[in-house]
């Protein structure tokens, strides 16, 4: 069988958690692996027997000309550089999100796809989770109507805010609710209005509300917040709720995941995102991999991302971050 070459930049955790979902799909091989930092490709080649490792994404294009996909897997305000080298090099692109903190350089992205002819996929990876797409496949079945208003909750543990404050709330967190909202209201936004809270002062507020309205009338409200205390040992606290015109769509994950109660505490174990369970690797980021790595072998379309939405998702993220810090509505 031929195997889909794979490359990844941008070994930090989470492009590690797309080598182990790589490693779990028999059509793909991870051919080769890029990261700045020398300790991350210690780890790719001790731990998970990558031969092939680079310091610097151009060198790794010049020497792998069999990969044809690559995942950009850098630090969020870092995705720019690594998607148009691989675009350019006749690679496609699979680019985590935000696919930028900038509207324009995802513009540059769109027009470099197009220029090369190679796909850039959006890691919008909850349209691969099974309650996420449940709900959007209960919208299009018409089974609740029209949407008329969407109510996206995510929390984080605080603790992990010491890292993720290095990137603006709306783009570490509510851009997956904005790409899930413009996916179920199946609308641009037009307008915005958005309220943030810094607890401790930083740039990035802990607390994010956005208001938005959609060209075809349905209504939104998303809320993103860093708050939920580490010693609570509740891991994800998100929620959905689609009120269409003849019904509703919801879920609350905050009670009803899996917990372990130790003597260290309460415990959640997440097993939709990417978990491993009898020494495999489970949850949507491998069927996102999957789906995106199957398109490209076989000559498929990516229809189920949208980087057009994903592009709409960072204009509706920078009018949400001048609302907050202007207190007035912004329309689009
Ligand atoms: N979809 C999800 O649910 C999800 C979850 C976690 C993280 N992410 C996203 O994944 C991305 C990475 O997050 P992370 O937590 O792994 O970050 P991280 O800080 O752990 O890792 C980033 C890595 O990129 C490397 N890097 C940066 N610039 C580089 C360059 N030009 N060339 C080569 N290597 C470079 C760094 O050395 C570092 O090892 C972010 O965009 C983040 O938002 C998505």
């Amino acid at each position: 069988m031929k195997k889909l070459k794979v490359g990844i930049i941008g070994l930090g955790s989470w492009g590690l958690s797309h080598l182990e979902a790589y490693g779990q799909l028999p059509f793909a091989e991870v051919a080769a692996v890029c990261d700045a930092n020398p300790e991350r490709l210690h780890i790719a080649r001790e731990q998970y027997r990558v031969s092939n490792v680079y310091s610097d994404a151009e060198a790794m294009l010049a020497g792998e000309p069999d990969i044809e996909l690559i995942s950009v897997v850098t630090y969020e305000r870092n995705h720019l550089q690594p998607t148009l080298l691989a675009l350019r090099a006749g690679k496609h692109v699979i680019v985590e999100k935000p696919v930028t903190t900038v509207p324009e350089e995802a513009e540059q992205m769109l027009a470099a796809s197009r220029e090369y002819g190679r796909y850039v996929i959006p890691g919008h990876l909850l349209r691969f989770e099974p309650k996420y797409a449940e709900i959007k496949q209960i919208i299009a079945d018409g089974r609740i109507g029209k949407p008329v208003s969407i109510y996206l909750k995510r929390s984080r543990e605080n603790g992990l805010f010491a890292t993720y404050r290095r990137t603006h709330t709306v783009y570490e967190l509510m851009i997956h609710d904005l790409d899930q909202a413009i996916w179920y209201a199946d609308s641009k936004v037009k307008k915005v209005y958005a309220t943030g809270c810094s607890v401790t002062g930083e740039e990035s507020p802990e607390v994010l509300w956005a208001q938005l309205q959609f060209e075809n009338g349905t209504v939104a409200v998303l809320h993103s917040n860093w708050m939920t205390p580490d010693a609570a040992g509740i891991a994800i606290n998100d929620c959905t709720e689609v009120i269409g015109e003849t019904g509703i769509a919801h879920f609350d994950t905050s009670l009803a995941g899996v917990q372990s109660w130790t003597g260290a505490g309460r415990g959640t174990t997440d097993v939709s995102i990417h978990h491993r369970q009898r020494g495999r690797v489970i949850g949507c980021l491998a069927d996102q991999l999957n789906y995106v790595g199957q398109c490209i072998l076989y000559g498929r379309a990516p229809t189920a991302v949208s980087f057009e939405d994903a592009l709409h998702g960072v204009e509706v993220a920078d009018a949400i971050v001048r609302s907050s810090r202007q207190g007035k509505e912004i329309v689009l």
